[in-house]
């Protein structure tokens, strides 16, 4: 059930290094059938009204595994949200992509293992088409204003998403290469599928904040910070020029999906 009020039409779900986008003008705990979504911040950017998600929390107190992934994308898809834009930190399987490098992905590999990962846990049994993951509308969009702020991204990229909270061990990340995978990160699923499953657009705008495990020496979350600072402002310069440049009306295929019928 979706509010009669929209409160939003665009979110940003931010991963590491953006725990804040804007001083919203209000702050939403959004109630669902699969507990309580995080806090929302509401604000505007570029005219549209905008919910501001981190995924981690403000604090980045919530670890990937651990994540509530269904209360929030129904929180979202409750405050009548139709687009989201993500960010994501990954490591580099690819030996061609650079730490600072972005990326917008155009496939998904799902190898998490202990995650809610449907909305369709009951009757009726729905698969839904999975075939182009991320929304080709908002990868257009992303992939053309990243290469205005940051002159380079790597727009075809295959995201393989674990299970964490450790890194991936050296032969977990030839295996990933061997099936063609560009970039690993924890968190890209199920956010990716749930948003499918609810008619909402999703693509993510990624940047490489390390070399994956067994390339380049041993991993550390400090190396992951530190990338993401110098990252950052043209990650977002590049979220509130894409926000800015949807479409008002959507020009794809999202939206053609069976939506649950939950109650919440
Ligand atoms: N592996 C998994 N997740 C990540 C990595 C990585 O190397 N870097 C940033 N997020």
């Amino acid at each position: 059930m979706r509010l009669s009020d929209r409160i939003a039409e665009v979110a940003v779900i931010g991963g590491t290094g953006l725990e804040d986008l804007f001083e919203g003008f209000e702050t939403v705990n959004v109630g669902t059938p699969y507990g309580i979504s995080h806090t929302l911040s509401i604000g505007e950017i570029g005219g549209r009204r905008v919910a501001f998600l981190p995924r981690h929390g403000r604090k980045h107190s919530i670890p990937p595994h651990k994540i509530n992934y269904r209360a929030n994308m129904y929180a979202l898809y409750k405050i009548g949200v139709e687009r989201i834009i993500a960010t994501n930190a990954v490591g580099a399987i690819n030996i061609n992509f650079r730490p600072g490098d972005l990326v917008v992905p155009h496939d998904i590999i799902d190898f998490t293992r202990q995650r809610h990962l449907t909305f369709y846990d009951q009757s009726p049994v729905i698969h839904v088409d999975f075939t182009e993951p991320y929304c080709p509308e908002i990868r257009g969009i992303l992939i053309e204003v990243a290469r205005g702020v940051a002159g380079t991204v790597h727009e075809q990229a295959v995201y393989v998403c674990t299970e964490g909270p450790r890194f991936e061990t050296p032969a977990e990340i030839r295996m990933f290469r061997a099936l063609g995978c560009d970039v690993v990160g924890m968190t890209g699923m199920p956010e990716a599928v749930l948003a499918r499953e609810l008619g909402i657009c999703y693509a993510t705008i990624c940047f490489v904040s390390n070399m994956a495990a067994g390339i380049s020496g041993k991993l550390t979350y400090e190396e992951v910070i530190e990338t993401s600072k110098i990252v950052m402002p043209k990650i977002r310069r590049i979220i509130v020029e894409a926000v800015g440049s949807l479409p008002r009306v959507r020009g794809c295929q999202c939206s053609s999906v069976n939506k649950p019928r939950s109650g919440g």
